[in-house]
Order: C-alpha cells, then sequence, then structure tokens
C-alpha cells in the first residue's frame, strides 16, 4: 500500500512489552494503518525486525510476521516518526522513582516527559497522544499542559488508553480483551480524540467491550485493576501461612472459596508471590498517591499487599534453610525457573531473584535453570555470576543437588522424570513446590521430602 493510502499513521514511541505487541497486533489487524513503532534502543529495533525478537511471548511472532514491512515497522528515527504520525502512543517505561522525593514509591516520570517534550519539538502537525504506560493520575494534565505551551500553534489532545495485557498471554489478551479502556477530556475536542482511538481497536474488538471514561478514571482504573489483582494473591498467600500450621489445604480452600461467585475462582493460586514489572510499582503509586493527599489509612491498606509478598517469599526460603537442617551453606539447590511467571522470559521483579539472593547469603550453591529466561537471570544476578551456575537442562541443575524448588509454574517441570531426578540428587532429597504444580504424593512415594505451599508437609522423618 502507497504511504497515501494509509488511513491512519500511529506511531508508538517505546518498544517493549508493551509497545511491541500491541502494535503488531493493531497493525495486524488492520492493514489500512501504518502503524510505526519507535525506540532508543538500537539492539531492541534490531532485534524486533528479526525472528529472535526481544521479548518471548507466545504467538507474537506469527503476528509480526502477518504485518511486519507491510504496515508495520521498527526504527530508531523518533523525529521522523513524530512528523508523519497522526496518533501517537507512548509506551515507554515508568518505573519506581529511586531517588529524591518519593523514592521507593512514586513513578520516575522522566522517560514520560522526554517523549512529551521530544514530540512537542518535532511536530508539525496537530496530534493525539495517547498514554499507553501506566501512569500517576492527573499525568494526562501535566502532559497536556506540556504539550499544548508550544509556539507553533499545534493542538495535542490527550487520550489514556492503559494496557491490562498479562505477560504470557498477551497476543490472547490483545485479541479478545475483557474491556479496552479510552479516557479523554469530556471537550468536544477530547470526544473528537476518544472516538478516533475507539475506532483503532473496534477493527476487531465488539464495541460493548470498548469501555470510556474521563482521564482521571482511565488512569486510575489501571492502578486499581493492578492493585485489586495483587490483592487476592496477597489474600490467598496470607492464608497459605496459616494452613501449613492448622493442616489444611489450601488448595481446597480456595476452591471452596471460589465457587462463591462472588468471590470466582481466578487468581486464587498460592505461590511463592507475585512478581513482574507492574503490581509492586503501581501498587506504591496508588499507595504515594494516597499518601500525598493525606489519606494515610488507605495507603497503608494498600502497602499491606506488597508486605504480605515481601514476607511470603522470605517464609519460602526460611522453610528450605529451616527443612535442609537449618543450614544450606555449600548445599546445592536448583531453583526450577526464574521467570517471574511461566511463558515469558521476564524477570523484572521476579521472586526467584530475591530468593537467589537470600540463598547467595546463607552460601548456598545455587543452580537456575529456566526454559526462556536464563540470559535475563544473568543480567540480573550480574554480582553474583561466578558463583552461581545457569543451566538449561533441568535433570542437569537437579544433579546432585540437595534441594529443587519449583519457582515458576512452566509446564515442562510438571511432566519431567522425577524417579529420574530423586536418584541423581543427595539424600535426602527435598522438593519445596513454590507454585503447587506437582504430584506431591507421587513425589513423597518416590522417596523425596515434599514442601508444598500451604498444605500438609510430606516428610519421611520427624520435622526438625
Ligand atoms: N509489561 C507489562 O506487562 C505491562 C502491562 C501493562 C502496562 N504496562 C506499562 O506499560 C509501560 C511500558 O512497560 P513495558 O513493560 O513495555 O516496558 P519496557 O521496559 O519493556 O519497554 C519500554 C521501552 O521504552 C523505551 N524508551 C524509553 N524511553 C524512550 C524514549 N525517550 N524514546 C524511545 N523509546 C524509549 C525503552 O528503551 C524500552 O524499550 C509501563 O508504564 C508499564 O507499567 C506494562
Amino acid at each position: 500500500m502507497s504511504e497515501e493510502k494509509f488511513t491512519k499513521k500511529i506511531l508508538c514511541i517505546g518498544a517493549g512489552y508493551v509497545g511491541g505487541p500491541t502494535m503488531a497486533m493493531i497493525a495486524a489487524k488492520c492493514p489500512q494503518y501504518k502503524v510505526t513503532v519507535v525506540d532508543i534502543d538500537e539492539k531492541k529495533i534490531a532485534a524486533w525486525q528479526t525472528d529472535e525478537l526481544p521479548i518471548y511471548e507466545p504467538g507474537l511472532l506469527d503476528v509480526v510476521k502477518q504485518a511486519r514491512g507491510r504496515n508495520l515497522f521498527f526504527t530508531t528515527e523518533l523525529e521522523k516518526g513524530i512528523k508523519e504520525a497522526d496518533i501517537i502512543f507512548v509506551s515507554v517505561n515508568t518505573p519506581t522513582k529511586t531517588f529524591g522525593e518519593g523514592a521507593g514509591k512514586s513513578a520516575d516520570l522522566q522517560y514520560w516527559e522526554k517523549c512529551a517534550r521530544d514530540i512537542r519539538s518535532a511536530a508539525e502537525s496537530d496530534k493525539i497522544v495517547v498514554e499507553k504506560s501506566t501512569l500517576p493520575v492527573k499525568t494526562a494534565i501535566a502532559m497536556e499542559r506540556i504539550l499544548n505551551e508550544n509556539d507553533k500553534g499545534l493542538h495535542f489532545e490527550i487520550v489514556s488508553n492503559p494496557e491490562f495485557l498479562a505477560e504470557g498471554s498477551a497476543i490472547r489478551d490483545l485479541e479478545n480483551p475483557d474491556r479496552v479502556l479510552i479516557g479523554s477530556k469530556e471537550t468536544e475536542s477530547g470526544l473528537k480524540a476518544r472516538e478516533e482511538i475507539v475506532e483503532i481497536f473496534a477493527n476487531w474488538i465488539p464495541r460493548d467491550r470498548l469501555i470510556t471514561s474521563n482521564l482521571m478514571s482511565a488512569e486510575l482504573s489501571k492502578l486499581v485493576a493492578n492493585s485489586f489483582l495483587a490483592q487476592r494473591i496477597s489474600s490467598i498467600n496470607s492464608i497459605s501461612a496459616l494452613c501449613e500450621i492448622v493442616d489444611a489445604d489450601v488448595t481446597e480452600v480456595a476452591n471452596a472459596i471460589g465457587k462463591d461467585s462472588r468471590i470466582g475462582n481466578k487468581f486464587l493460586n498460592a505461590s511463592v508471590g507475585f512478581g513482574g514489572s507492574c503490581f509492586k510499582k503501581d501498587i506504591l503509586n496508588l499507595v504515594y498517591l494516597c499518601e500525598t493527599l493525606g489519606l494515610y489509612e488507605v495507603a497503608s491498606y494498600w502497602e499491606s499487599i506488597v508486605k504480605m509478598n515481601e514476607y511470603q517469599e522470605n517464609r519460602f526460603v526460611k522453610t528450605i534453610t529451616q527443612a535442609l537442617f537449618n543450614t544450606v551453606t555449600n548445599k546445592r539447590i536448583a531453583l526450577f525457573g526464574f521467570a517471574f511467571k511461566a511463558n515469558t522470559s521476564d524477570t523484572r521483579e521476579s521472586p526467584a531473584f530475591y530468593i537467589t539472593k537470600k540463598l547467595m547469603e546463607e552460601r548456598a550453591k545455587v543452580v537456575i535453570t529456566d526454559p526462556k529466561a536464563l540470559a535475563n537471570a544473568k543480567r540480573d544476578l550480574a554480582g553474583y555470576n561466578d558463583a552461581i551456575e545457569y543451566v538449561e537442562d533441568p535433570y542437569e541443575a537437579a544433579d546432585k543437588s540437595h534441594a529443587v524448588a519449583i519457582i515458576t509454574e512452566w509446564d515442562l517441570y510438571k511432566t519431567l522424570d522425577y524417579e529420574r531426578i530423586y536418584k541423581q540428587m543427595e539424600k535426602p532429597a527435598f522438593i519445596f513446590d513454590g507454585r503447587n504444580i506437582l504430584d506431591h504424593q507421587k513425589l513423597f512415594e518416590i522417596g523425596f521430602n515434599v514442601y508444598p505451599l500451604g498444605k500438609p508437609h510430606l516428610i519421611h522423618f520427624k520435622e526438625v
């Protein structure tokens, strides 16, 4: 299709976990639009142009291949991209601030604000700027001020379109989302911009799933959605600690409560803790917002979700140490999985990181295996790499180990030959199932001492 025939020209700034897959889906579904994705990271952009994409996501490569070179383009040419686009999605990272006011809680908006200033300086025509990144409430208003303070007579309309995809199922979520949220100012130009964005998603998503709201509701809804999801995990994890003491089974409790349609059965699996780049960051963002507004009780309520997560990670390491006769020093411990969840190579905020660090402090010999995340694990643990072993093959990882700990719920780990693993391990052999994905009784019968989460431990001798 020649340039003029494209009915919309869309630019996305930020070719990460969100920008890449989201734009690939828009381009695949809408061949009539030109979609360009720009990033400052040259290596990342180069990788998007090959079949070795910079992120692993099931089904992503197929979607990219449908549109790449046709109406989907990856580039580092920011200025050119800004000039030609009518609609600019901004999907850059918004990590937690590590310095100054709000350090450890509020969002670091430097990358976001830089984008606004880049857009303002390169633009030669009016544009719609879409917040795709997760941002503190009222960022859109600040951005509107920065963008519209220009001496070129240009008008920028800000729309908030927070992304609800989950890593590991991003393609499914983008193709068939529960909802897409589009917030704008409720002025004439705001509503017009909102409709332009609605029109994009209406190419493949039923209209009743395209929800609209004002700007602040859209920004806040993203923080609240992630906080509610994380809250469910922390709630069931808190109960897992109780179950282990009173000989209840957290899976049975989750099943019993999940049958109540008011509660529902999703996000009720006890685990070693939540990870990922978003949950903790977004909760802390909400906490910071509440604190700055003087809502201290509300802030502390939400902060407790993060504290419970830290408690669960800590508890898992303590269980390992106590079970291994109160010392893990020089013991080989195989961590099965490093990604923060299955089907992704993403290790950001993975409980595996914390668990590894704690075990290293105790001078254990940690060996890490993961089908997709070893490169990221090595990068995260750069300071420790001389002491840590990384192996692709889980059997090799388990060889001569004292304990295996399941950290990520990869399907692969459910079907391993645990008889073989048991034979290779030091005795007594321990297995800690931080995801409750294994057949614990069977493992016990093989000879393992089995420590599921939130269930009675299955051990061959009296616990010390
Ligand atoms: N990862 C998720 O599952 C997820 C889900 C929903 C929302 N979000 C939100 O989406 C946003 C992006 O997250 P992500 O996971 O894609 O981050 P990411 O780190 O994977 O990608 C961000 C990209 O932006 C690029 N970038 C930064 N500044 C730039 C600039 N000035 N110009 C061009 N490129 C620039 C970085 O190089 C990076 O490649 C965050 O606000 C996040 O909270 C993430």
